[in-house]
């Protein structure tokens, strides 16, 4: 590593993957994470909230701003996950409530505070619905002058989660994620293309689970919850990073493989809302020869993902005593 770590704010709904990006951005010293900010999808902002200061607290994070945000999207219902993560968001493990608290401040005051108050641009961490960073740059447009770039979490070039073609994070709160392509600022989509790709061997996440060190054992206890895949090497099943890869782009960006390329986000109602639109015809269509472009944005899109280096890079951060 080279160089001053590189300031970053991660907007999360924890949210087992979340976690994982918590615990890796607390833990890798290129990281420098000024702050979180909380927002109602994985579960409902309360559980957010607590979730993150628990997580916050395992891993023996110094004491960080962590803010509650918005309790539902834009325009919709809150709508939650907990089949997929758990009754309390976070898998279920039992972990003592936090002693922390989060800051008297709302979750857009609080990114606009660090933002602006960074000496160096800030690179923002999106793990979420985009309600929080759609209300903040809709209302603080001034914060895109200090952002280095938004490392999203969010959409999907081939196939959806929540949707046969919406990715959970824009499914939740599509407004709100057409908000964000509207930045003004470099942004890498990393979906669920490159997303789903990058898990843990079975075998090692037994190994996380019996570590001495409280935060390496909770990495594979998250993981645990994850199964991605049955493993191919045993009977342990493996378990995918997810949000965490994410993170894993802002420390190490050569591990992806991106394209730009123009993204739109499907806002109309029916079975394709929420879908992120990337356009990757080789040359352009009746459309645009007629003038109808829509609202396509370019983004630097995460096409291929280097799984072992960016596992292994997890691994020395989060669990360096790994055997
Ligand atoms: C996204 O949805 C959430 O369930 C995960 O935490 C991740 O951010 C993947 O679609
Ligand atoms: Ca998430």
């Amino acid at each position: 590593m080279t160089g001053q770590p590189i300031p970053v704010i991660i907007d999360c709904d924890t949210g087992v993957d979340d976690a994982l990006a918590l615990l890796f951005a607390v833990r890798h010293p290129g990281l420098d994470l000024r702050a979180v900010t909380c927002v109602a999808g994985n579960t409902d902002v309360d559980g957010v909230v607590r979730n993150t200061l628990t997580v916050l607290e395992q891993a023996g994070a110094p004491d960080l701003p962590v803010a509650r945000g918005a309790a539902r999207p834009l325009i919709e219902e809150a709508r939650s996950a907990r089949h997929v993560h758990g009754h309390d968001g976070m898998g279920d493990l039992g972990l003592p409530a936090p002693t922390r608290t989060p800051v008297d401040l709302d979750a857009v005051s609080l990114l606009r505070r660090e933002i602006l108050a960074s000496p160096r641009p800030v690179t923002l961490i999106p793990t979420a619905p985009l309600t929080n960073i759609a209300l903040l740059l809709r209302s603080h447009p001034e914060v895109v002058g200090n952002i280095e770039r938004i490392m999203w979490m969010g959409g999907a070039v081939a196939c959806g989660n929540a949707s046969s073609v919406a990715e959970f994070n824009v499914w939740h709160d599509p407004e709100a994620a057409a908000i964000l392509l509207t930045a003004g600022v470099p942004i890498t989509m990393y979906g669920l293309d490159v997303f789903t790709q990058v898990v843990v061997a079975g075998d090692v996440v037994r190994r996380l689970r019996a570590d001495a060190e409280p935060g390496a054992r909770l990495a594979g206890e998250l993981l645990a919850h994850r199964p991605s895949a049955p493993d191919p090497d045993g009977d342990d099943p493996a378990g995918g990073l997810g949000d965490a890869g994410a993170v894993c782009a802002v420390a190490d960006p050569g591990g992806i493989t991106t394209r730009r390329l123009p993204v739109e986000v499907s806002l109309a109602p029916g079975p394709g809302r929420g879908q992120t639109l990337v356009d990757r015809r080789p040359r352009i269509g009746e459309a645009e020869l007629h003038g109808d472009t829509g609202r396509t944005t370019l983004l630097d899109v995460a096409l291929e993902v280097d799984v072992p280096r960016y596992v292994e890079l997890y691994l020395g951060a989060v669990a360096p005593g790994l055997r």
